[in-house]
């Protein structure tokens, strides 16, 4: 890990673009107003942009209320939030983050949509969980500017950021983007544009073993998923896990993994969560997963 300091982190006028106002979308924009920028989020859901803006005001209220942060710091952090409604309104923009849907050809027709809107020296990156950065780079007219910002989910609470790079990345655009993380509070990491990259290539055991268990009828996830927490000591069990993440998030990473690995039969994904996809049960998102879901907590199903 690389011990820089925050030389090279992008200022805090720097704005801040971010692309996809889902999960990690709204996770991120929090985490960049609250660090002091003026934070663009744009999705091509617009009715999402408001309710993530509007979430998250709440949710800084809320911190206030606890006495994390005062009333002013909310108030200010949420007034830097901003709604942009075409993707031309990023145009002044420093850094975009990118967090839509988990689709190769998705985020490249979008990055080379930016490339004609920001200008040349506004960093680009991906919050991909697996998908090459070389590949996404590959569509760009200056794809030295491209990294992978891998935030996890919840983005405000997790401190870890992985930062990749593909093989065209810009070695000084990978450390400015760890030092702007570290100036976020985060603890960002270098690492390369591998399949699933550093965790997503350590966790895709971690459920599909869980799933195989599953298949076999030998327990049921709440077991599962509290032998894992109570002795295993995770904080969390597979199946809460893939529930909190999304269902068809988690089986597009694992989708991606295995073929990038030339489908290695270790990364097989699997037919229960692909039914939960198909039948639009994505966790805790849509209310519903391996767990049932009645405010904030999961049910177990019987
Ligand atoms: P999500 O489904 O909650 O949000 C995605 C958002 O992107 C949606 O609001 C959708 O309307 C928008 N969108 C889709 N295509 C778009 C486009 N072409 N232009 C503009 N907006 C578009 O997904 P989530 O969970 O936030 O994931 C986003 C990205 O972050 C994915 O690449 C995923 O792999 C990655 N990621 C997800 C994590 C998780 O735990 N959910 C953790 C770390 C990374």
């Amino acid at each position: 890990m690389s011990q820089s300091g925050k030389d090279s982190a992008l200022p805090k006028s720097g704005i801040i673009a971010v692309i996809g106002s889902g999960t990690m979308g709204a996770g991120i924009a929090q985490v960049a107003a609250v660090a002091g920028h003026t934070v663009k989020l744009f999705d091509n859901r617009p009715a999402t942009v408001d309710k993530a803006i509007a979430d998250i005001r709440a949710m800084l209220d809320k911190l206030a209320g606890k006495g994390r942060m005062t009333a002013e710091e909310a108030s200010a952090a949420g007034k830097r939030l901003q709604a942009a409604t075409k993707l031309e309104e990023l145009a002044d923009a420093s850094l975009v983050v990118e967090a839509i849907v988990e689709n190769l050809d998705a985020k490249r027709q979008l990055f080379s949509s930016l490339e004609t809107i920001v200008s040349d020296a506004c960093i680009l990156a991906s919050n991909t969980s697996s998908i090459s950065i070389t590949s996404i780079g590959a569509a760009l007219r200056v794809p030295q500017r491209l990294v992978g910002m891998h935030f996890f989910n919840p983005v405000p609470l997790m401190a870890l950021v992985e930062i990749i790079s593909g093989l065209a990345s810009d070695a000084q655009v990978a450390q400015q983007v760890y030092d702007t993380a570290l100036g976020w509070g985060k603890i960002p990491v270098h690492t390369k544009s591998t399949p699933g990259f550093i965790v997503n290539r350590v966790a895709r055991p971690y459920y599909a073993e869980g799933l195989r268990i599953l298949n076999e009828q030998a327990a049921q996830p709440s077991t599962i998923d509290a032998v894992l927490r109570e002795s295993g000591g995770f904080k969390m069990g597979p199946f809460e896990l893939m529930d909190l993440i999304g269902h068809d998030v988690n089986f597009a990473v694992t989708q991606s993994v295995f073929q990038a690995y030339f489908t290695d039969p270790r990364f097989t994904p699997s037919l229960i969560q692909q039914e939960l996809v198909n039948a639009g049960f994505l966790g805790r998102k849509s209310g519903r997963g391996f767990y049932r879901y009645d405010g904030s907590q999961p049910i177990p199903d019987p």
